[in-house]
């Protein structure tokens, strides 16, 4: 199809708001697929900071009387790459200090679904008859629970576009009580288990799974894993009813903010043919964490929310016995508060060989992918993963937990993989920390046969994960949904 026009809605969009991988997918995937020819649009709501930095702009849009929901109005702008931003403001939902889903406190909004309820209801609107824009969408990509109930909206209305729903992290699924049916003016028939209940809910990730024209999900690995349980989270039968619709593809990154070679966070350039600088960075980092200033001392990296999805509570737990190995270990992360207060009080314990900042840093995150000679994530589940990616890209081979794209991207090092040039990390089946200190002991004896450590290196810098290939795969996605509404 030509001109090929699909609206993107998120809750989240790198560099202007991101608190994880979802930003970061939707900064990237948007302006990979404009360089395919998809004339993508993003929408996202217009949070303080978001607003903050919109730039020059114009008001294309009005929404007074959308029942049940304040007056908004859809401001356009440009991000990088000449993607079209349109950003929903309503200042009485959106515009407040504090994250897109949580006050300062680390508590949920709790307006979230009459803030996110708009979201999708302006997503449904920009996709159908109602459409007060020229530009029209013929399909419209949504993103987790926060634009759920698009596909329900598009469903019921008039000249709707068909959607795909893209599940990010299923763990997450907007759930609220029955009541806020009426209150968003959803259809009360949609409130059945063939529709968006569930348990006695509204579900806003099932109205997605259930409603949406296709669906697809971070990573093959975890397509099939959702299929089943534990990690279909309540999802898994309706997903495996759906599994004929539902595709895996594997996030790209965005090769311009994570390329060693012109990355302005590092105190040095590197690059697969001149790796002398990766010593710079490493040693730039021991520095800025109070390490001991050693360069052939093991220095393990972490970037991470601090949640029971990252496994890390079995790093803590074998972060003495690292320690005595020895090793260094760097971790940069925020989220619960007692992971928080878990990972300052070990890097109290074990000055200058344990260094912990804990809050969110774009600079150090990629310090740390830069300075680490390798990067730690044992995630329980992981639907993609990114940061393993990002260290592959660095020189940094990942040490992971091999499930969803974990397990899609890392391919674990052992005398056949090494040979044959595929080795990029070390990964691990049996989530315990016994599993995770053999494979971290595994990685150091490697780290200390140069030789091999460095065609290990070689391996994961001359990886593709570039976005190129799964932009390619949404557009087939998206033609085969219109081929099919045909
Ligand atoms: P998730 O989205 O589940 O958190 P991903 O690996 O897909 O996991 O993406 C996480 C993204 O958020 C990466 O870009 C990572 O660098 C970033 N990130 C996570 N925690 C922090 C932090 N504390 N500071 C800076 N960046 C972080
Ligand atoms: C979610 C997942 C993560 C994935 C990211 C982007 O946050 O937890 O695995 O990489 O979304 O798709």
């Amino acid at each position: 199809m030509a001109g090929l026009k699909v609206l993107f809605a998120t809750s989240e969009v790198a560099p202007l708001i991101k608190t994880g991988g979802l930003a970061d997918v939707s900064g990237a995937l948007p302006a990979a697929l404009r360089a395919i020819g998809v004339d993508v649009r993003i929408l996202v709501p217009g949070y303080k900071q978001v607003i903050a930095q919109l730039g020059q702009h114009k008001v294309v849009a009005t929404f007074d009387s959308l029942p049940g929901f304040p007056p908004a109005r859809l401001l356009s702008g440009t991000m990088a790459h000449d993607v079209p931003l349109l950003v929903l403001e309503c200042p009485v939902l959106y515009q407040r200090d504090g994250g897109p889903y949580q006050n300062v406190g680390g508590h949920d909004w709790a307006d979230n679904a009459l803030r996110f309820g708009l979201l999708s209801k302006v997503a449904a609107v920009l996709g159908c008859n109602e459409s007060p824009l020229d530009w029209r969408s013929d399909l419209v990509h949504c993103n987790d629970w926060q634009t759920g109930l698009t596909p329900a909206w598009l469903h019921f209305a008039q000249g709707a576009a068909p959607s795909v729903f893209a599940i990010h992290n299923l763990l997450f699924q907007g759930n609220f009580p029955p009541e806020t049916v009426g209150q968003l003016h959803l259809p009360p028939s949609c409130f059945s288990i063939d529709g968006v209940e569930y348990y006695g809910k509204l579900s806003f990730l099932k109205a997605g799974l259930f409603y949406a024209d296709h669906i697809t999900t971070v990573s093959p690995n975890y397509a099939k894993e959702i299929q089943k349980e534990p990690l279909g989270f309540g999802m898994q039968g309706l997903l495996a009813t759906r599994r004929n619709e539902l595709t895996g593809i594997l996030n790209g990154i965005d090769t311009e903010e994570w390329n060693p070679a012109t990355d302005p966070h590092l105190a040095k350039p590197y690059s697969s043919a001149r790796m002398v600088g990766k010593a710079a960075n490493k040693e730039a980092l021991q520095s800025m964490m109070g390490l001991n200033l050693d360069p052939n001392m093991p220095l393990l990296g972490v970037v991470s929310r601090l949640t029971h999805q990252k496994g890390l509570d079995l790093l803590l737990e074998i972060a003495p016995r690292l320690a005595g190995l020895p090793a260094q270990l760097v971790m940069l992360g925020n989220g619960e508060a007692q992971m928080e207060k878990a990972v300052r009080d070990l890097s109290r314990r074990y000055p200058g060989q344990i260094g912990a900042h804990v809050g969110f840093s774009e600079d150090l995150s990629h310090q740390i992918e830069a300075g680490a000679d390798m990067f730690v994530m044992p995630s329980r589940f992981e639907p993609c993963g990114l940061n393993q990616l990002y260290s592959q890209c660095y020189g940094t081979p990942p040490i992971v937990h091999a499930t969803g794209g974990l397990a899609d991207s890392v391919v674990d090092c052992t005398p056949e993989t090494l040979k044959d040039g595929t080795a990029s990390g070390f990964a691990f089946l049996g989530m315990t920390a016994e599993n995770l200190f053999a494979t971290i002991h595994r990685a150091i004896a490697l780290y200390h046969d140069q030789a091999k450590w460095k065609a290990l290196r070689k391996n994961c810098m001359a990886k593709d994960f570039s976005w190129q290939r799964s932009a390619e795969a949404y557009r087939e996605v998206y033609l085969k949904v219109l081929g099919r509404r045909e």
